[in-house]
């Protein structure tokens, strides 16, 4: 079985692509520092995939701890999710978000360098883009400036990686910009875990019907939208797990010095309105909420053009989003009142 490295793989995105890949016949091994996760999620993979889950609790940043790692395992390729990710604190701290992001990167790909591991997926996001013009919005449209270090970091690592392979290094590599990741494993064993008050809205809908937050507010309602709430691409994060396994396949048959970047979202845009009557079809509970104010830096409408994902590497989503509340929901459900 080839092994797959997984940086953040305690993580919402990383827990359900080690699910994933060994159901595609990878044996994931997951390096975590658990910053912002539990430990309870290797027990919860553990009876999902009724198998044992090899784990190292490492920091990115060690670089010794990295060596070590790659000097145990024999590994295929690597997907690299771990990085800070709250736009807010970025503002606030800037320099552990280009620590954090920027520099384990860099350690990473020495890391493969040193012990001949060519494959790398790396986790972007649709923030490259901000508000684009055109919509929906393909991986040929130019990224526009950050408008939070924590999105600069992705802008950042993404050149890096163009950089270095433009080198000539004899590396592979896909970075998948993600659009907006919801929803859980549907056996509720793992799912998000917001530390703190919720930046996204899912996990704040989520949280409010379950008594933890008082009420929603939505951010405007009369921008140039359907209903005048902001738009967004909504994946399933069991289809975005998906997408990075067809990415490490994909990357087995590229030639040495290989670099490109998918857009994975489903294709179509929700607003923020159409979300919250999804969870309350779903899950039969009326949502808390109210409309206040536009919110400044939103980005109004954005969502993937999936012709490249689709052509390339065979993807296409299976989950709606109302199976995504349905998951999500179920996932708070059984979390109860933790997240508080
Ligand atoms: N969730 C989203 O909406 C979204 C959207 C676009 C891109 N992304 C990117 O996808 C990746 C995964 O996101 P997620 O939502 O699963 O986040 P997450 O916080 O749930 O998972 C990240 C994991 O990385 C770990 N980690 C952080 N720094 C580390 C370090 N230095 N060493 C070892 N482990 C470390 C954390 O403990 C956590 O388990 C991130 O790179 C994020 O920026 C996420």
């Amino acid at each position: 079985m080839k092994k797959i490295l997984i940086t953040g793989g305690a993580g919402f995105i990383g827990s359900h692509t080690a699910v994933s890949l060994v159901q595609s016949g990878f044996e994931p091994v997951i390096l975590d520092n658990f910053s912002n996760s539990d430990h309870s999620v290797i027990g919860s993979l553990e009876r999902i995939l009724e198998t044992k889950i090899k784990w190292y609790e490492a920091d990115c940043l060690d670089r010794d701890s990295v060596r070590e790692i790659f000097s145990e395992n024999e590994f295929a390729g690597v997907i690299h999710f771990a990085a800070s990710k709250a736009v807010g604190e970025s503002v606030a701290n800037p320099l552990k978000y280009y620590r954090n992001n920027v520099e384990s990167l860099l350690i990473l790909l020495d890391a493969m360098a040193e012990y001949g591991v060519k494959d790398l997926v790396f986790s972007s996001s649709c923030t490259v883009y901000g508000q684009p013009e055109i919509l929906p919005v393909s991986e040929s449209t130019p990224r526009q400036e950050a408008e939070s270090p924590y999105g600069n970091t992705k802008k950042i690592c993404e050149d890096i990686l163009r950089d270095y392979i433009k080198s000539g290094a004899k590396s592979r590599i896909v970075a998948l910009r993600y659009f907006n990741p919801i929803g859980a494993h549907p056996s509720s064993e793992i799912g998000e875990l917001p530390k703190g008050v919720p930046a996204n809205l899912v996990p704040f809908i989520t949280q409010t019907a379950a008594g933890i937050r008082q009420q929603l507010t939505v951010f405007g309602d009369d921008y140039d939208t359907p209903d005048g709430t902001c738009v967004r691409d909504y994946i399933h994060v069991l289809d975005l797990a998906d997408a990075h396994v067809k990415s490490i396949q994909y990357l087995f048959k590229q030639q040495d010095t290989f670099y490109d970047v998918f857009n994975v979202g489903t294709g179509n845009g929700n607003t923020v309105l159409e979300v919250i009557k999804a969870f309350e079809k779903v899950s039969g509970k009326k949502l808390n909420y109210r409309i206040g104010p536009r919110r400044e830096g939103d980005v109004v409408k954005t969502w993937a053009n999936t012709d490249k994902i689709k052509n390339l590497l065979g993807w296409t989503p299976k989950y709606s989003l109302e199976d995504s509340m349905r998951d999500a929901w179920n996932w708070q459900v059984k979390l109860g009142s933790a997240g508080k």
